[in-house]
């Protein structure tokens, strides 16, 4: 047995191809937290009565073993196995014979999938949490180290208002905090439990307690009814990207800034050599390319979503093999976002602002509101006739 399905009928080599995609290269990283389900699957067989006790310990403990090796890089998914649940059970059934083919009783790879990815996806935000903490707390050490360097405000990209290296970065510092709240708050869309449904409508016969699984991994609440499970996939997905999209928006903004920033005609702030790319032909040039790559990292991650958003939009209920393309989506998107983060983290500590030239950039313009305020306030006038004297007499 090769596939959890072969009747021993042979397979199109192409079609196998087809089908198979990328998926077992993709699910690698899945392997892990399929075998974490499979084992509290075996607890809830045991605690059925449909397991001996001896059965479910020797299918923990291989399991286990099978997901340590795999960690240690002693073995992979073959294209033929389809995808990490056939790899696994395979893997089972050769080492146990017959009680590793008592493991696949109450389940389909249809609700397994769905576990694995959604223990998967728990521990993406805690990874992607993180790394935008570290970033928060470079920007956070910036305003304090240069946070009294005096900054022109642009509307418009026109000067505005004073402002300040602290204000900038901290500004920065908010959403990414705010942002990194989104990104937690898809929890609620996360953490259901999908086991028991099996292929989308349950398991008929056995009486099986769905409490065990959802207890043992975990999850926040069952995902009922059964037939909910196949209709919610994507969604948890498409809500880590949307919220991964807008943390990297505020990247792509801060790179935006720092290109801006590291022209020659603003020299606003100096990027150390070693954070800038050169040219081919021109010897004097030193790029921020660093920052270009953030600014268009930032601009993937809605397509990414609408990727996820397209697979699944149309589709009758159920589940469907279109489902499976909304790893490689996903996958890239966090990927790629925890990568932007993580280079931007490390980017930021040697950003250095040159007050001498930010401070030649704060012209009296800059505080035409504050002249006006400050007429409303001695002279107690209207503020629109004070904005009008202001106007007028311009600096
Ligand atoms: N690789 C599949 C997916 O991601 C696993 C489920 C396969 N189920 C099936 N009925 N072919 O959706």
């Amino acid at each position: 047995m090769t596939r959890l399905w072969d009747k021993g009928e042979p397979l199109d080599e192409l079609i196998l191809r087809f089908t198979v995609g990328d998926d077992y290269r993709l699910d690698e990283r899945l392997v892990a937290y399929d075998v974490r389900a499979s084992c509290a699957h075996v607890r809830m067989l045991q605690e059925g009565g449909y397991l001996f006790a001896a059965d479910a310990d020797a299918l923990c403990s291989t399991l286990e073993a099978i997901g340590a090796e795999h960690a240690a890089g002693e073995w992979s998914i073959a294209r033929e196995e389809e995808d990490c649940h056939t790899a696994l059970e395979r893997r089972l059934i050769d080492r146990l014979g017959d009680t590793g083919g008592r493991i696949h009783l109450g389940r389909s790879r249809n609700d397994q999938v769905l576990a694995a990815l959604r223990l998967y996806l728990l521990d993406a935000l805690e990874t992607l949490c993180a790394t935008g903490a570290e970033l928060i707390g470079a920007l956070q050490q910036l305003a304090q180290e240069q946070g009294a360097i005096p900054l022109p405000g642009y509307t418009h990209m026109q000067r505005a208002m004073p402002s300040s290296v602290r204000d900038w970065a901290l500004a920065f510092a908010a959403e990414l905090e705010d942002g990194c709240l989104g990104l937690r708050a898809s929890r609620r869309r996360i953490s259901k439990n999908p086991l028991g449904s099996a292929a989308g409508y349950g398991v008929p016969v056995l009486a099986l307690d769905r409490a065990v699984t959802g207890r043992l991994l975990g999850f926040d609440v069952q995902q009922e009814p059964v037939t909910a499970v196949q209709l919610s996939r994507g969604k948890a997905e498409a809500t880590v990207v949307f919220e991964l999209a807008l943390l990297l928006q505020d990247a792509g903004r801060l790179a935006a800034d720092l290109c801006l920033f590291a022209t020659q005609e603003f020299a606003f702030v100096q990027l150390p050599a070693g954070f800038t790319t050169g040219s081919s032909i021109m010897p004097q040039k030193r790029n921020p390319d660093v920052f270009e790559l953030i600014r268009a990292r930032s601009t993937q991650l809605p397509a990414e979503l609408q990727a996820i958003l397209a697979i699944t939009a149309k589709m009758t209920s159920g589940y469907h093999r279109d489902l499976q393309l909304i790893k490689e989506p996903l996958f890239r998107a966090i990927d790629q976002g925890h990568d932007t983060l993580r280079v931007l983290a490390h980017a930021i500590p040697g950003i250095r602002f040159d007050s001498e030239r930010t401070t030649q950039a704060m012209d009296p313009s800059l505080f035409a509101a504050e002249r006006a305020y400050r007429l409303v306030q001695e002279e107690g006038i209207p503020f629109r006739e004070a904005y009008q004297r202001v106007a007028r007499n311009k600096p």
